[in-house]
């Protein structure tokens, strides 16, 4: 344990938030979280390169979403702060954009705070995104989301971890309807649709974590958006969607591994 480990945190049990952060190269993980890692490195070759391109399109989904007006993000399983976070990169594009960060992992919220320190404009609330009238109680979304202007969905790589008596479509149906027209989601999903994504390994790899995985099919992750419009180019991977410059594009979309879209309360 080091003296940036909150009491909650356990380290000996891997989990996604920590894995994830030692993927891009972070490092804020234990042992057993490297461990882990190397697991699924081994089942999975390319899974750091994963974890690049779903950031990547969650850079650009921000940057859509500025570049539309929405100046308030609620970023559901924000995760460790890395290179790239959304309160930066909405504030760069739009100052006084408004961003409210959502995790129950102790390790993540720590960091998020101490990072968000003196910024009035970010928030970060320890709450289970499984639970959506506490998320959209707390007081930090409360704060700072006004819930009659569109409101940035992130909902980044969180699909995955719910496991199906969460009900996640009624989950992502009550963020959806608590939003004005206007606002956007934007989501990214692991598949087992590929023949390249090895999910029934990643499945079993993950299920000494705290974080299960549940791949979903392509049927399975649209109902996820409801009624949204999905905006050009519609349910891809996450190369494939209005890749930049600064995109490093899978040579074979399936190697994303994740569907990812954005999706417009109309
Ligand atoms: C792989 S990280 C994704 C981080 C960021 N969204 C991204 O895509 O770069 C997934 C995060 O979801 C969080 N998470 C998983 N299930 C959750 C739940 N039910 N409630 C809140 N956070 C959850 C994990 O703790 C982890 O930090």
């Amino acid at each position: 344990m080091t003296s940036w480990t909150p009491a909650e945190v356990d380290p000996d049990v891997p989990s996604a938030a920590r894995i994830y952060d030692y993927l891009l190269g972070g490092s804020h993980n234990f042992g057993p979280d490297r461990e882990l890692a190397d697991k699924l490195l081994a089942v999975q070759p390319n899974v750091a390169d994963i974890a690049r391109r779903n950031r990547a399109f969650l850079r650009r989904a921000v940057l859509f979403m500025a570049a539309a007006g929405i100046r308030q993000f609620l970023d559901l399983g924000s995760g460790i702060p890395t290179a790239g976070n959304v309160h930066e990169i909405a504030q760069q594009a739009a100052p006084g954009s408004r961003v409210v960060y959502v995790d129950y992992e102790g390790i993540a919220v720590a960091h998020s705070e101490l990072l968000l320190a003196g910024n009035e404009n970010a928030a970060v609330v320890q709450r289970d995104v499984t639970r959506p009238d506490e998320v959209l109680a707390a007081d930090g979304t409360r704060r700072l989301i006004d819930f009659s202007r569109p409101v940035g969905l992130l909902a980044v790589t969180i699909g995955h971890y719910l496991p199906p008596a969460t009900d996640p479509v009624g989950v992502f149906a009550r963020y959806r309807d608590a939003v004005a027209p206007g606002s956007h989601l934007a989501l990214s999903h692991l598949t087992d649709d590929f023949a390249g994504l090895h999910g029934d390994a990643i499945v079993e790899t993950m299920r000494s974590t705290q974080n299960n995985v549940f791949p979903r099919t392509r049927a399975r992750v649209l109902e996820l958006f409801g009624d949204f419009a999905l905006v050009a180019p519609g349910l891809v991977t996450t190369s494939g969607w209005r890749p930049d410059d600064s995109t490093a594009a899978a040579v074979d979309p399936e190697e994303d591994g994740l569907y990812a879209g954005v999706a417009v309360k109309t």
